[in-house]
């Protein structure tokens, strides 16, 4: 039997990048998935068509973290499809760098809409949908929150307030059996880091000098820690921040 068989996995962002990795992943391990994404359907849809493709379970959900009615029919869309939800990632997230001198309200307010309150409503969705059984959410911070780069001020902000609400969520959520664990990576090669232009910048090349493994990540390197997370094989862990970086913190 497959580690994840019979568990219901819903993925927010997993149109492209990582959260893409983690879908294919937890359904390969045997998880029915729910695909969900802001903008791209094709992305979306190009990542179920893999699952399926390969005989996994998978659905596309449209829909914002960052807006409660979205988040309230993304998990009744999956209780309708698969009968209820067992694992939650968190992946969905923004990043931009920005001088201090020009943040500005919207960008504060779009990066921690999304990467914060976005958390926090697909968390409380999932936490109404496991029932007595418990559930596993898995949040995806990042290795920012140690190396705390320059111009990062909201986007560090939106992560070290993820790494403290797991831990907080944790102790809250134990009782009910649901484990609440962080994966924190370091740069990973994806669209949202091509499109900010990290790829091939200095910070990249500054930060691979840094590595002890001597590289930026991809996808696949972050995805096997969230099947990890997600499987039985993590019981007894809650409340963990895991670095996934090659060794940079
Ligand atoms: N890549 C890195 O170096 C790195 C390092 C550490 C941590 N992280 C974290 O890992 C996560 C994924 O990053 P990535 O690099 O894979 O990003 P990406 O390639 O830009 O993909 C972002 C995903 O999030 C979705 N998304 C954006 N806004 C959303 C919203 N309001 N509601 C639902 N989904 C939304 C996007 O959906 P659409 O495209 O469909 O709109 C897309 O599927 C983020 O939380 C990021 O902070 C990334």
């Amino acid at each position: 039997m497959k580690k994840l068989e019979n568990k219901v996995a819903v993925v927010t962002g997993a149109s492209k990048g990582i959260g893409a990795g983690i879908a294919k992943s937890l359904a390969s391990a045997g998880a029915a998935v729910v695909v969900n994404y802001a903008s791209d359907k094709n992305g979306a849809d190009k990542v179920v068509a893999e699952i399926t493709a390969e005989g996994g379970k998978a659905i596309a959900v449209q829909g914002s973290v960052a807006k409660k009615a979205d988040v309230d029919r993304l998990f009744a869309e999956t209780k309708e499809a698969f009968g209820g939800v067992d694992v939650l990632v968190n992946n969905a997230g923004v990043y931009q760098f920005t001088p201090i001198e020009v943040v500005t309200e919207e960008e504060f307010h779009r990066q921690f809409d999304i990467n914060v309150l976005g958390l926090l409503l697909a968390t409380q969705g999932a936490v109404n949908s496991f029932g007595d059984k418990g559930g596993s959410i898995i949040n995806i911070s990042s290795t920012v929150t140690r190396i705390t780069p320059p111009q990062s001020a909201i986007y560090t902000g939106t992560k070290g307030a993820v790494d403290s609400i797991t831990q907080v969520l944790s102790k809250e959520l134990g009782p009910k059996k649901i484990r609440v664990n962080a994966i924190n990576p370091g740069m990973v090669e994806t669209e949202g880091t091509h499109t900010a232009g990290f790829i091939g910048s200095d910070f990249q090349a500054e930060l691979e000098k840094t590595t002890p493994l001597g590289r930026i990540g991809q996808p696949d390197d972050i995805a096997p820690v969230a099947v990890f997370l997600a499987s039985d094989d993590s019981r007894w862990l809650t409340g963990e921040i895991i670095l996934a970086s090659g060794g940079v913190r």
